[in-house]
């Protein structure tokens, strides 16, 4: 049997993975770690809760998680723990640094003290920043050049895995950088589920500023399958030259290539609703400091492991929107705990909170 740690197990792209592992392994183990903040919901691994241990708990927590290790002993530990959510990373910057920098460290540390065959950080293709105009995409040797808070916080969890990876060679660590994952799960505060929610209640969709942000779209699927193709694959190398090449580290970057605009996406999804773009679009104030674009580039992956995204773009946007029409009860529940998930930018950087669900405090202040 093989025992997998999952952290952020109950959030959008842990429990889909939860999902996605119990699938394929018929006997596969899966202990989730989930300290249950804003965005988790348990309910997401309701259906396969006969196999999943859900341990309540911190990633920051050192004992808790060594007294984990040692009681469940882990084969595989994946850490999607994270706070994730870019607008309140702006209104409350200290919570994203305690989890994103210190928790990933916190976990990289039990690992190093209670050996694992692999540890996998998940990270995000945000940490390297705004592409300039012209350049054509980021690549696994591209510098670290985070400019918001949820991204600076992860790249200051991203520094540490590759302090650990060549400080303790011993350690089998990897990491990923994955572009922006659509589809079921996904906490109705993100572009494509806030969109869905709020025209399946007769409201407006909100576009921050112009619309023409650009992004990188992969299924969340095809982000699971490239996690467990890195976990379960070939020993990594790591070569000394690494230490001046970051691109020779275990890390890959991935993406479907599917570049489009913010409104390009809303305008897919409304369409899929059977509405007219033009009557539910309201452009409203943009997020501060927003970015306008970031690309990655899947080739070392590709060539690596021979991954590839299976599912086409279009497709797997239909078939997302469905699963939100199809599972109403899954976000009114969210919806009636959380309150509107809307923010409102025009005060400006200051940021409102959304109404009745203000975001949870950081362990310093965040004032
Ligand atoms: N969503 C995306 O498009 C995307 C893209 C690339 C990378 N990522 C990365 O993937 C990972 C998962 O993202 P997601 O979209 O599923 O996020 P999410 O916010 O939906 O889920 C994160 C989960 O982590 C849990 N968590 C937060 N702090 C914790 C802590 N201190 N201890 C234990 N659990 C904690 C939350 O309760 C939640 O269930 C993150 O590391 C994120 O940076 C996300």
């Amino acid at each position: 049997m093989t025992t997998y740690l999952v952290t952020g197990a109950c959030g959008f792209i842990g429990s889909n993975y939860v999902h996605y592992v119990l699938e394929r392994e018929a006997g596969a183990r899966i202990v989730a770690v989930d300290n249950l903040s804003f965005a988790a919901n348990p309910a997401n691994l309701e259906p396969v809760r006969d196999r999943v241990e859900l341990v309540v708990d911190d990633i920051c927590n050192f004992p808790g998680m060594l007294a984990l290790y040692e009681r469940v002993r882990p084969d595989f530990v994946v850490n999607f723990a994270a706070e994730s959510h870019n607008d309140r990373a702006v209104v409350d910057p200290s919570s994203f640094a305690r989890t994103n920098a210190l928790g990933a460290q916190t976990l990289l540390e039990v690992s190093r003290r209670r050996p694992v065959s692999r540890h996998l950080h998940v990270s995000t293709i945000e940490v390297y920043g705004e592409l300039p105009a012209g350049a054509p995409y980021f690549t696994e040797g591209s510098p670290l050049n985070a400019k918001t808070p949820y991204s600076a916080a992860k790249a200051a969890g991203d520094q540490f895995v590759r302090a650990y990876m060549q400080t303790y060679p011993a350690m089998d660590i990897a990491m990923t950088h994955c572009a922006n994952n659509y589809g079921r799960f996904q906490f109705p505060e993100k572009l494509v589920p806030l969109m869905i929610t709020n025209v399946l209640r007769g409201r407006k969709v909100p576009v921050y500023g112009d619309g023409l942000q650009m992004r990188d779209w992969l299924h969340v699927e095809d982000h699971c399958a490239a996690i467990q193709a890195i976990l379960r694959g070939p020993k990594l190398d790591l070569p000394t030259e690494a230490a001046t090449h970051p691109e020779l580290l275990p890390i890959f970057d991935i993406s479907a290539r599917n570049e489009r605009t913010n409104l390009e996406i809303v305008r897919a999804v409304l369409e899929l609703l059977g509405k007219r773009p033009e009557d539910w679009i309201e452009h409203v104030p943009d997020r501060p400091n927003h970015d306008r674009r970031y690309l990655i580039e899947p080739a070392k992956l590709e060539r690596a492991l021979g991954w590839r995204p299976a599912v086409p773009f279009e497709q797997g946007l239909e078939q997302t929107v469905r699963w939100y029409v199809e599972h109403r009860s899954w976000w009114e529940a969210i919806l009636a705990r959380t309150g509107e998930l809307a923010f409102d930018w025009g005060a400006g950087a200051a940021g409102s909170a959304p109404t009745g669900n203000p975001p949870p405090a950081g362990v310093g202040s965040s004032l």
